[in-house]
């Protein structure tokens, strides 16, 4: 019998997550999550918003593992599942998973690089279910998006493969993650999502933590960069109502407060790392001393989201220091990013620098200042050996 989410009535997940009094009972398992099922990529983004230290090919769950994680996922109430990496389709088995997360009920999304694919492989992705595909652009000029990304002839070939997706009758999102080094590329970049003919155009800033961290004197926008970047999505979202829908996240270095970072610890979001640790964010390995359970440990999916350390350690708001804990929009930004506040301040625990009440707010945001206008445009590559530091 195929399984699909509709008959895996009586399910043990879901008696785990109704399970009265539970931490997690007021934090519904999430619509949608994030599967990372590789960290190999043939590109080397200087903002990969991988780990630092990158899971070996050799430790990824199996197909079977992946297989049985998605069954789960679909039985406690997951309907999306965001297929990433790393570059996903450098699973020789993707096909076969995209197909069961289809049969077992769950829409699929395919969060790529492109340069990968061929148009043979692609359809066959569609044939066997999936539903929606999100291309990477690094800019919209190959010379500097191919730099950004440390692979020769990426660009062209992202431009085919979006291509093809229209072809197939997929929608398209165009995902372009911006900072100092094409921030002037914006006007061009929206262009080339309409003639891409993309339902939608993520408009992200470089957040910084891991790897953009490490490159953030190379990446960080002055703030008439930002300024500009604004004026440029509003105008285009009141110019291509209909036609384009636009995201758009500022670097919150630039914002007096701080984003809503994962929707709140542990309340919407977990994603799943190529080895099977479950995460309350993509960026949690960055924080020290949280111990995260994997798939392969026993323990339901639903019993790891509702019952880790690392997920109760700053849910909801009774974890929180001051300025947070007696703050009014506690139950509004959740005390911004964990993982911001342990790399900028050293504890998971403290408010956000990113946020103008932060007492380390000015000294950051004058660091970034005065690395938006001095800082030089080396990156630090991502790779398996730690990084390789290139010129421009
Ligand atoms: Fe948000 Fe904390 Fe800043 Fe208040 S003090 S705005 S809760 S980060
Ligand atoms: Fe991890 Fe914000 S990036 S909580």
């Amino acid at each position: 019998m195929t399984e699909t989410a509709a008959s895996a009535t009586g399910s043990d997940g879901i008696a785990v997550l109704e399970k009265p009094g539970s931490v997690a009972e007021t934090f519904g398992i999430p619509l949608a999550v994030l599967l990372e099922l590789t960290h190999r990529c043939p590109l080397q983004c200087p903002y990969c918003s991988n780990p630092l230290e990158l899971e070996r090919g050799g430790a990824e769950l199996s197909t079977d593992e992946w297989k049985r994680v998605l069954s789960e996922l679909a039985r406690i109430g997951v309907l999306q599942v965001h297929f990433s990496g790393g570059e996903p389709t450098a699973r020789k088995d993707l096909v076969e998973l995209v197909r069961h997360a289809t049969e077992v009920g769950l829409y699929t999304n395919l969060i790529t690089s492109a340069v990968l694919l061929s148009r043979e492989r692609l359809a066959t992705l569609a044939d066997a279910g999936l539903a929606h595909v999100q291309i990477s652009f690094q800019g919209s000029e190959a010379s500097l998006a191919d730099r950004v990304g440390g692979f020769a002839g990426g660009h062209a070939k992202k431009l085919e493969v979006a291509r093809w997706t229209r072809e197939l009758d997929l929608p398209l999102t165009v995902n372009a993650v911006m900072h100092r080094q094409n921030l002037h590329l914006l006007p061009d970049i929206i262009e080339m999502a309409v003639q891409l003919d993309a339902d939608r155009l993520e408009v992200a800033n470089v957040q910084y933590y891991g790897w953009a961290l490490k490159n953030r004197a190379a990446l960080m926008p002055t703030i008439a960069q930002i300024k500009d970047c604004t004026a440029t999505v509003e105008a285009a979202r009141e110019r291509l109502k209909g036609v384009l829908a636009i995201d758009y996240v500022i670097p919150d270095y630039y914002a007096a407060r701080p984003k809503k970072c994962m929707g709140g610890w542990g309340r919407q979001f977990f994603n799943i790392s190529p080895s099977g640790k479950v995460l309350p964010c993509h960026a949690a390995e960055t924080i020290t001393g949280l111990d995260f359970p994997s798939v392969r440990d026993g323990a339901s999916i639903a019993e790891i989201w509702r019952d880790a350390e690392a997920f109760n350690r700053y849910r909801g708001t009774g974890w929180m220091q001051e300025p947070c804990a007696s703050c009014a929009f506690k139950e509004i930004d959740f005390g911004g990013c964990r993982c911001q506040a342990f790399a900028l301040a050293g504890d998971a625990a403290a408010t956000d620098p990113a946020c103008a009440l932060s007492p380390l707010h000015d000294r950051i945001f004058k660091t970034a200042e005065a690395e938006a206008t001095s800082g030089s445009d080396r990156f630090l590559y991502r790779n398996f050996a730690g990084g390789t530091a290139k010129d421009a």
